[in-house]
């Protein structure tokens, strides 16, 4: 086993924020029974917050940043894992409360480590990473809860971002019917591609501010929050579910209880990092099953280094980013 590894550590607290390239052992990692040899991480919303320190993510100081990483056990303490297993881990507290995904060898915990199903390579399953597991959660929520393609079509926000672009994907691979909501028009080949079926302009919404409006869709996958989502509790169909994602237009939630009480609306929140364990391993059962999306290497539009890191997070924060950034974390 190699000795020393470069890994992405941010630094942060009273000291201030500073992140980049170190070289760390072992025991410099948080404590876990599996070592992996990473291969590939991913470049999501909440690792652009926290490597730039705009946002509030790590709850301690320093850690290796980077909420997603796939690769090759290594050594584990863990009976259920062996040297060459193939792996996987999303949120379960990386780049949080422990050391994450940015580093050449990674230390996981057994109980968050997932054996990579068949179906999936160690790369798709990056491509796929925390954007497609809570896609992919989002979906898993809404048909617990009854949701089906016979009602009707699911509106899709925030749609040229990876939980967005991986959203319209799964649900399309699942029967349904998919529209999409984005800031961005000029992507709208590639967001029919993927398979909506309608394009619409979020700088064009009119949805009248009544406690209910038209019923438009028939549930909806919301990664805006704010005024999107307040928007969408208005218009979505009797009986239909919002997946509440994200909050890339911001956190706030202004609507009624009309929705809920007169038309039996439900709202789901997504929560992939704690998602517990059996939940989780039906989300990527399905993801490198039926749900696998079709056109991930077109949504993987980007693949960096270590190093090339800091690049990426400016454009996802601005609002800039399309489709999903690898991370290669070997050679
Ligand atoms: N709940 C969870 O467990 C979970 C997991 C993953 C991500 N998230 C959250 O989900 C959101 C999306 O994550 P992501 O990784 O897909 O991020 P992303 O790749 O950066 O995509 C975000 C997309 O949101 C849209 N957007 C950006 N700024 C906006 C604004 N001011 N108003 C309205 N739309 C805006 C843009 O799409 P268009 O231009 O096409 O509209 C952008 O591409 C983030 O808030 C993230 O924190 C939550």
């Amino acid at each position: 086993m190699a000795e020393a590894f470069r890994a992405f550590r941010i630094h942060g607290g009273d000291a201030g924020h500073r992140a980049g390239i170190e070289r760390l052992d072992l025991d410099q990692l948080s404590p876990g029974e599996v070592v992996v040899c990473a291969a590939y991480s991913s470049v999501n919303y909440k690792d652009a917050l926290a490597g730039t320190g705009k946002g509030k993510i790590l709850r301690r100081f320093p850690l290796v940043g980077g909420i997603d990483v796939a690769g090759h056990v290594e050594a584990s303490t863990d009976p259920a894992f062996r040297e060459g297993d193939a792996v996987l881990c999303t949120g379960c507290g990386l780049s949080e409360t422990r050391d994450g995904g940015y580093a050449e060898r990674v230390r996981l915990e057994a109980r968050s480590t997932i054996p990579l199903p068949s179906g999936l390579t160690l790369r798709e399953a990056m491509i796929l990473g925390t954007a497609g597991f809570t896609a992919g959660l989002s979906l898993l929520r809404m048909e617990q809860n009854d949701q089906s393609p016979e009602m009707g079509p699911i509106v899709v926000t925030g749609a040229t971002g990876g939980v967005g672009m991986l959203s319209i994907d799964i649900l399309t691979r699942a029967g349904y019917e998919v529209h999409a909501i984005t800031g961005k028009l000029q992507h709208l080949d590639f967001l029919t591609l993927l398979g909506a079926k309608q394009v619409i302009s979020r700088h064009g919404l009119h949805w009248g501010q009544r406690p209910l409006e038209k019923a438009t869709w028939a549930g909806a996958i919301d990664t805006v929050g704010d005024e999107m989502l307040a928007g969408l509790t208005r218009v979505i169909q009797p009986y239909g579910n919002i997946a509440s994602c994200g909050l890339a237009g911001g956190p706030a939630l202004a609507t009624t209880v009309m929705p809920f009480i007169i038309r039996g609306v439900s709202l789901l929140g997504i929560a992939s990092a704690g998602t517990p364990r059996p939940q989780r391993e039906r989300v990527w059962e399905r993801l490198a099953s039926d749900w696998k999306p079709a056109h991930l290497d077109g949504i993987c539009t980007n693949e960096v280094t270590l190093d090339e890191l800091p690049s990426v997070f400016d454009t996802l924060l601005q609002g800039g980013g399309f489709g999903r950034t690898l991370v290669r974390l070997q050679g």
